[in-house]
């Protein structure tokens, strides 16, 4: 098979994003059975982290070790890439040692530099721009509680950051409707709307969550200062005022409507703790299956 990457959602065609999600269901399913399959044995995987992580590391060393092959996580400021060697070298360096690379950093062309550099697949653990591990979790997810993705709708309220971009792939690939909520300024890039649209992404833009969330099936929303925008905290808590998922929100949405975050979540910001601890919120099912929908993606590149 042709080397293959991991980017964003636009790397997997509809039926492989099927495949990979009922993968993820099946390995799921057979978790801690005596015919747990590792397939990856006697492989090595690489974690790069140029931001911190919680979820992705665990989900994906614990995922890794249970597919028989080892993670090994490098911090990237403590190692030489902190001290500015060329990511074109590390990319290089990395394929002689390791058969794959889940790499979480800033600004996207810096996935796309890996990619270009690597003959090994690299998958992206997050970037300013997408967060596609987790869009395979969360549709994992939405599957679970609604039985399906296509013909439904979903509400996205807040920050049109890296998580809603990667929603807006999500619709395309998965063949949901998608309504986008935020403040002026804070919308999801023109560029990636665009991309999105001719992927066939079903997409409507509104300043008022309570529009984006009548009816909706589900809910999901994400912090409102992601990592690197620390200094802008103050300024976007003012700008995302009636941005909250609360009570009252999601009262606006199907009756049997879900909560989605990707995590960490602020209760009292983007989210009430009324609405993120609520019988609606899904949003210890969804950080679960990070770990077997990322299972499911390394069998389909590592394999
Ligand atoms: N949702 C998510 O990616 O969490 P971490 O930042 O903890 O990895
Ligand atoms: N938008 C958030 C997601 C964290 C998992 C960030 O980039 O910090």
């Amino acid at each position: 098979m042709s080397l293959r990457h991991f980017r964003t959602l636009d790397d997997l065609s509809s039926e492989e994003l099927t495949t990979i999600l009922d993968g993820a269901d099946a390995l799921k399913a057979a978790r801690g059975k005596m015919t747990f399959p590792r397939p990856l044995e006697g492989k090595t995987v690489a974690i790069v982290l140029e931001k911190a992580s919680t979820r992705t590391r665990l989900s994906f060393e614990v995922g890794i070790h249970e597919l028989g092959a080892m993670p090994t996580t490098l911090i990237a400021k403590d190692t030489q890439m902190g001290r500015g060697e060329p990511l074109e070298d590390t990319a290089r360096m990395l394929s002689g040692y390791v058969h794959g690379v889940v790499y979480r950093t800033f600004g996207h062309e810096k996935v796309e530099t890996l990619c270009e550099y690597a003959s090994v697949p690299i998958i992206n653990g997050l970037s300013d721009d997408y967060h596609p591990c987790q869009l395979l979790a969360d549709m994992q997810t939405v599957r679970e509680a609604k039985g399906r993705l296509e013909g439904l709708t979903v509400a996205w309220i807040g920050d049109g950051n890296n998580m809603a971009h990667s929603w807006m792939l999500a619709s395309a690939k998965a063949g949901f409707s998608l309504r986008i909520a935020s403040p002026e300024g804070y919308q999801v890039k023109p560029s990636i709307v665009e991309a999105a649209k001719r992927m066939g992404a079903q997409l409507t833009f509104t300043e008022d969550p309570k529009e984006a969330a009548a009816g909706a099936d589900v809910i999901t929303t994400d912090v409102w200062a992601s990592m690197g925008q620390e200094e802008e905290q103050k300024a976007r808590e003012a700008a995302f005022a009636g941005f909250q998922v609360d009570g009252a929100l999601m009262a606006r949405a199907a009756d049997d409507a879900i909560f989605l975050h990707c995590l960490p979540a602020h209760r009292g910001e983007e989210v009430s703790a009324e609405v993120m601890d609520s019988e609606a919120s899904w949003v210890w099912a969804e950080a679960e299956n990070r770990l077997h929908a990322q299972k499911a993606l390394l069998v389909h590149l590592l394999g």
